[in-house]
C-alpha cells in the first residue's frame, strides 16, 4: 500500500469511527496557516498538543516499534504548526514546543529509515520495597475530614500536589485542567454549604473549555474524566506527602456563588474540589467490595453474572 493510500484509509477509518465524512475530518482538524494564526492562544496551544499526539507521536512510535516506514510527509502538520508558532512569536520554552520538537526529531529519523533509541525514556522498574510503598499510598489513603488548622501548609507542598494532578492522563493530550487554590483563612466562607466543616485549603479543579475546541469530536464523557483523573492523582499525592484530603462536591448553589465571587469566565468549567491540610483524624479505611463482585464479565467465554 502506498503512503498516500495508507493515509487515506486511516482518515476514512477515523471518519467512520466518529461518524463524519473524511472531508469534515479535514475541515475540523487540518486548519490552514491563516486559520491557525487567528486562533485563540489557548486553543492554538491545545491544537499543537493534540496534532502532535495524533499525527506524529503515535505513528512515530508505531513505526519505531514495528520498524515500519514512516511516510515522508508525516511531519507536515506539526511543521506547519511550528511555523505558525514562530510567526505568532510564542516561546520555545513552552512545553508543547519542546515536546513537539523532540518527537519531530524521532519522526525524522524514522522517515530516514534510522532506528530511534528510546532507551533513555524507559521507566524505572519499581523495587519490591517501592511497590510496597505504592501499595501503602493506594490502600492507606482515605478521606480526611478534620484537619489541624494551626499547622500551615506551604505553597511549595501544595504545588507538588497540583503537579501530581497535571500528570494524570488527559484525553488527546489536551491538558485542559486548571486550578484555583483558596486558603480558608484568607477568603473565608466561600465553601459554606459543604457537608464537612472544610479544610484550611481548597483546591478547585476546573477545565479550560477552550482546549476542547482543539478536538470538536471529543466524546463528552472524556471531558469530565480528565478532571477526575487529575483529582484522583491529587488525593493520592496528598496522602503520599503526609497531608490529609477529601474530594468534595460543589452543589449548584455553591458553584454559582463561587463563580460569581471570582467572576470566573465562561470558558472555565468549575468541576470539583478537594480540601486538604495536615490531618487530625484517622478514620478506618472504607473496605471495598471484592474484585469478583466488581467484575461483571470476564472474557473467558464464561459470563460471571
Ligand atoms: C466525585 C466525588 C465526590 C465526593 N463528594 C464528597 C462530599 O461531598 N462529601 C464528603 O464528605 N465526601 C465526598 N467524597 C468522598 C467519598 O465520600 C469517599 O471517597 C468515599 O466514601 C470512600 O472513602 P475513602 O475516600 O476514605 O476511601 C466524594 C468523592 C468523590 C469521588
Amino acid at each position: 500500500m502506498s503512503d498516500e493510500t495508507k493515509k487515506d484509509s486511516v482518515s476514512e477509518d477515523l471518519a467512520r469511527l466518529f461518524g463524519v465524512t473524511p472531508e469534515e475530518l479535514i475541515r475540523l482538524f487540518d486548519l490552514s496557516e491563516e486559520q491557525l494564526m487567528e486562533l485563540d492562544e489557548v486553543e492554538f496551544r491545545a491544537r499543537t498538543r493534540e496534532r502532535c499526539h495524533h499525527t506524529m507521536e503515535i505513528p512515530t512510535y508505531e513505526s519505531a516499534y514495528f520498524n515500519t516506514p514512516l511516510p515522508a510527509d508525516q511531519t507536515a502538520t506539526i511543521e506547519k504548526m511550528l511555523r505558525v508558532w514562530d510567526k505568532r512569536g510564542f516561546s520555545h520554552d513552552l512545553v508543547e514546543y519542546r515536546f513537539a520538537t523532540t518527537i519531530l526529531g524521532f519522526a525524522k529519523k524514522r522517515i530516514a529509515g534510522e532506528p530511534v533509541d528510546l532507551s533513555a525514556y524507559e521507566p524505572k522498574r519499581l523495587t519490591p520495597d517501592e511497590q510496597a510503598a505504592f501499595d501503602c499510598v493506594l490502600y492507606e489513603r482515605r478521606s480526611i475530614r478534620q484537619w489541624n488548622l494551626k499547622r500551615h501548609v506551604d505553597d511549595a507542598l501544595i504545588d507538588k500536589v497540583l503537579k501530581a494532578g497535571l500528570w494524570g492522563p488527559h484525553g488527546c493530550n489536551l491538558q485542559s485542567v486548571r486550578y484555583m487554590v483558596i486558603r480558608e483563612d484568607a477568603e473565608p466562607g466561600l465553601f459554606e454549604g459543604s457537608d464537612v466543616p472544610g479544610g484550611p485549603i481548597h483546591i478547585v479543579v476546573m477545565q479550560d473549555k477552550r482546549c476542547y475546541q482543539a478536538n470538536p469530536l471529543m466524546p463528552e464523557f472524556n471531558i469530565l474524566l480528565d478532571c477526575g483523573a487529575a483529582t484522583q492523582n491529587i488525593v493520592l499525592a496528598v496522602h503520599a506527602y503526609g497531608l490529609g484530603g477529601c474530594w468534595l462536591t460543589f452543589s449548584d448553589v455553591m458553584r454559582e456563588r463561587f463563580v460569581r465571587h471570582f467572576s470566573i469566565p465562561d470558558h472555565f468549567n468549575v468541576v470539583t474540589y478537594v480540601d486538604i491540610g495536615w490531618p487530625d483524624q484517622s478514620p478506618c479505611p472504607i473496605w471495598r467490595c471484592e474484585v469478583e463482585e466488581a467484575v461483571v464479565y470476564r472474557s473467558s467465554g464464561r459470563p460471571q453474572k
